[in-house]
């Protein structure tokens, strides 16, 4: 394949880059660094040389997308590019949809731009579980079959894109130009790359398993919990963490196996839930260190507990993953933290 990998810079859309380069696939990743580095940009190129190129451009900037696909031949688009934070899309909402719809519409019209609109023919997009929002009962875990109900604008962008994304594979089919297209619906995404060389490193950074990292080594003088009283075991929010590593299998799969004027939606999720508490239990086994954790109060608009039914991505692409030991995906994130103490080197 060769691949235009969007938001490559970033945590997840870096660690495509690279399991694509290692396949021996081409890649050209595209990000606008507003979140996130250089440095792994630089670590990949190193090592892949001429199979891999990064252009610093928006995914809403048509001219540099067209020429990105037609200067390196791309027959692929990964669309990592979004900006994902809940509490940031509630406070401006315009600039979630501004970036994460309009910059992919304009996206897809720069794809039609290219070599008379025939060159991607696969289009690989990350959505969320976010665009579930609260599973009604009897809906967790969570089938792709759950009512689409999102609880924030950062969800509701994910599900207004799925549906331009379909209507947009819609026309491509009746104009004789089908896509294979496949809408990953993440769930907590975490652990890097067991090779050592990415990591994760957001900012700021919200993320479970890399702030309760940030406690461990000492770099935070506590963590909090939001919400202890939730009617689960221990009181706290239950999450389906998903190695990274794991999660890029899946667009691998959907890559090889979608065919042309196909659509399909899949979670992504091991299916099963861990709390809260047994994440900071494992960080703190893992680490060896224990940390200050204060008990805050619910924040709103997190759900109870959310998990993936994993049955469709099991039986279609024949996924399943490879980590599903809190430890063993803790470790992988703790052995870059140990080794990247303050993240990425900046600039
Ligand atoms: N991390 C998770 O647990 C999780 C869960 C569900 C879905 N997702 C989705 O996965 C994708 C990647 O998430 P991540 O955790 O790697 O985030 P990230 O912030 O590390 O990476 C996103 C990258 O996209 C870039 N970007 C954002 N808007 C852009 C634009 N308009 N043009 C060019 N580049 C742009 C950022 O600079 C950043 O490098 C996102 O679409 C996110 O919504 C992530």
């Amino acid at each position: 394949m060769r691949v235009l990998v969007t938001g490559g810079a970033g945590y997840i859309g870096s660690h495509a880059c690279q399991r694509l380069l290692r396949d021996g696939h081409h890649v050209v990743a595209v990000d606008s660094l507003f979140r996130g580095h250089r440095a792994p940009m630089g670590l990949l190129g190193a090592e892949f040389g001429d199979r891999f190129a990064f252009v610093h451009a928006d995914v809403g900037d048509r001219a540099s997308i067209t020429g990105a696909i037609d200067a390196h031949d791309l027959d692929t688009v990964m669309h990592f590019g979004a900006i994902a934070y809940v509490g940031e899309s509630v406070d401006d909402p315009l600039w979630y949809y501004r970036n994460n719809v309009s910059a992919g519409i304009a996206m897809l019209e720069a794809i039609d731009a290219s070599r008379d609109g025939r060159g991607v023919d696969r289009v690989i997009f990350s959505s969320s579980c976010a665009t579930y929002g609260d599973p009604p009962e009897g809906m967790i875990p969570v089938p792709e079959t759950c009512p689409q109900r999102p609880t924030s604008p950062y969800g509701f962008s994910k599900l207004h894109f799925e549906h331009i994304l379909l209507d947009y594979a819609n026309k491509r089919r009746s104009d004789g130009k089908p896509i294979a297209l496949a809408m990953l619906r993440y769930f907590n995404v975490a652990g890097s790359d067991r090779g050592g060389v990415l990591g994760e490193d957001h900012t700021p950074e919200t993320h479970l398993v890399p702030v309760a990292m940030q406690a461990a080594q000492g770099r935070r003088a506590s963590m909090s919990i939001f919400g202890t009283d939730y009617p689960t075991e221990d009181g706290t929010c239950v999450r389906d963490y998903v190695h990274v590593e794991d999660l890029i299998e899946a667009h691998v799969r959907a890559a090889d196996r979608i065919g042309p004027g196909v659509s399909e939606a899949y979670n992504v999720g091991i299916g099963a839930g861990y709390s809260v508490r047994q994440i900071l239990d494992s960080v703190r086994r893992v680490s060896g260190t224990d940390f200050e954790v204060i008990e805050a109060g619910r924040r709103a608009g997190d759900a109870i507990a959310l998990y993936n039914d994993p049955t469709k991505i099991k039986r279609e692409l024949g996924w399943s993953p490879e980590i599903t030991e809190i430890d063993e995906l803790v470790s992988t994130a703790w052995d870059w933290f140990q080794a990247n103490p303050d993240g990425y080197a900046k600039g």
